[in-house]
């Protein structure tokens, strides 16, 4: 086996990563016998997107990835597009001799030849070797749709209630809901969201689930998420909505009134992000992942030999605040096992137009920091402080809002609108403004007030010796805890382990 170094400029350290080329969506995720799996849309041919294959890795543990042969090639249907997959528990598909298996379910997109007309259907591909060689079904394929043009990502789950298999798909400006009870002949039951929510751009990667609200499970609600593409008059680009209501086994309801928009992520790099299938009840986490990109500039991004990372993985709950039922997302309790050398520190008081600086390096980090916001009029973190860059992390007690400003981030020249500040709302909680933040290479994602806002945002820093800073401007602030932590890079004990293997 060749080992692969990952030491490239920009390179991420312990996010998930591609050995080489080109990485769009999350797809497939399922976890069976003890693995986790990450499919992923994958163009080996180089590093923009092109003939999507899926690409595959497996986990033990959501932070270390073992890369496996491409699971999915292009074939006579076309492309291989985004999807999920499931494990056929009791063969009611049949591929399993009464066992059971892993069924994936994906669009096949394909061009008319000497056209631009493109047809998206669906089809279905089974292993009976936990993931490591798959068979498509000889009838793909299963579901096919003459007049959408954009008609694809399906996500399948089992809806036990109705006793079968739900797949939520997206169609063009809204989702479809479809059933079966074999995964290979599907039935339409349902349709929502023409006139709902945002429709800044084309509807894709949708998925559908139920969660407890408050931790309660007497009271649970379903959340049916929607990706948007980019769309060239929306600075934001491509990014991920969400909704709250019912799922009745035929078709959803919105909670909220069609106008309502809620965001997963409040960053620009957030895309795509569907759900883990099959994680056992002891377990009991719905964990989301996404694709760390934007198509406003994917193709774009200064790196060399690969292209794009996926976010942490995150545990997603529903609350209620002020507003209604809410989404909230917090990194996986396995990160922690990357923690290593630590800085801790209590009662920083921050003045005025004074950062201060950690002494630490921060290009690979986990910091959680409270903030007592008291009378200034911004309070934050400055990432890979330099003269020449930073990134701010902050909060603005003016606007009431948490922002990521990487207008001075480093290389931004690849794309316009890739240099920029944003922000969403947050509100103090008892003057205190809180926040955990991870820090790659290549990325910053930060999780305020307990994972109820979140932002993933990609960075390019020039220089590798920026600091840790910390600031205030416009009054003081305080800190009232500051812990960082070096984190250990997941590449170095899979170099380890295939150095073991060759022994
Ligand atoms: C979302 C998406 C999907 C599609 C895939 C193609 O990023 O556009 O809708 O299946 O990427 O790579």
């Amino acid at each position: 086996m060749t080992i692969a170094t990952y030491t490239e400029k920009y390179r991420p350290q312990f996010h998930f990563t591609p050995a080489a080329h080109w990485m769009n969506d999350p797809n497939g995720m399922v976890y069976f016998e003890g693995e986790y799996h990450l499919f992923y849309q994958y163009y080996p041919g180089g590093t923009t997107w092109g003939p999507m294959h899926w690409g595959h890795a497996v986990s033990r543990d959501l932070i270390h990835w073992e890369h496996l042969p491409v699971a999915l090639e292009p074939d006579e249907n076309g492309f291989i597009f985004s999807g999920s997959a499931v494990v056929d528990w009791n063969d009611r598909s049949g591929f399993f001799s009464g066992g059971a298996g892993l069924v994936a379910i994906f669009t096949h997109h394909k061009t008319y030849p000497d056209s631009e007309k493109t047809k998206q259907c669906q089809s279905i591909a089974y292993s009976k070797d936990k993931g490591r060689t798959w068979i498509k079904y000889e009838g793909n394929p299963v579901l096919t749709e003459e007049q959408i043009v954009d008609f694809r990502d399906p996500k399948v789950f089992w809806h036990e209630k109705s006793k079968q298999w739900v797949m939520v798909l997206a169609a063009g400006d809204h989702i479809r809901f479809y059933s079966s009870f074999n995964l290979k002949e599907w039935v339409f039951t349902g349709e929502f969201g023409a006139a709902e929510g945002s429709h800044d751009g084309v509807w894709e990667c949708p998925d559908l689930f139920e969660l407890p609200v408050n931790g309660q499970t007497e009271q649970k609600k379903w959340v049916l998420i929607v990706s948007i593409g980019d769309n060239s008059a929306c600075p934001e680009g491509s990014r991920t909505q969400y909704f709250v209501g019912d799922f009745n086994g035929r078709t959803f309801t919105n909670e909220n009134t069609a106008d309502t928009v809620l965001w997963v992520d409040h960053g620009r790099d957030n895309y795509a992000g569907v759900s883990w299938s099959d994680i056992p009840n002891s377990d009991g986490r719905r964990l989301l992942m996404g694709w760390m990109s934007n198509w406003k500039y994917a193709n774009m991004t200064p790196t060399e030999t690969w292209r794009s990372a996926m976010t942490i993985p995150r545990v997603l709950s529903l609350h209620t605040d002020e507003a209604g039922i809410r989404l909230k997302q917090q990194p996986v309790q396995e990160l922690q096992s990357l923690r290593q050398a630590k800085l801790f520190q209590e009662e920083i008081p921050l003045a005025s137009e004074q950062p201060i600086s950690t002494n630490m390096t921060a290009y690979q980090l986990e910091i959680k920091v409270e903030f007592e916001i008291g009378d200034a009029e911004q309070l934050g973190l400055k990432l890979n402080a330099s003269a020449e860059e930073a990134t701010l992390v902050g909060y603005d007690t003016r606007t009431q809002s948490l922002f990521i400003d990487r207008t001075k981030s480093g290389k931004s020249d690849f794309h316009p609108q890739f240099a920029c500040k944003h922000e969403a709302s947050l509100q103090p909680e008892n003057g205190r403004i809180q926040m955990q933040l991870f820090v790659d290479w290549s990325s910053v994602e930060v999780f305020a007030n307990d994972g109820k806002v979140v932002m993933s945002d990609l960075i390019f820093p020039v220089s590798s010796n920026g600091f840790l800073e910390v600031f205030a401007a416009g009054g003081a602030a305080r800190i009232v805890s500051l812990e960082v932590y070096e984190l250990s890079s997941i590449h170095a004990s899979s170099e380890m382990l295939a150095a073991n293997e060759s022994l």
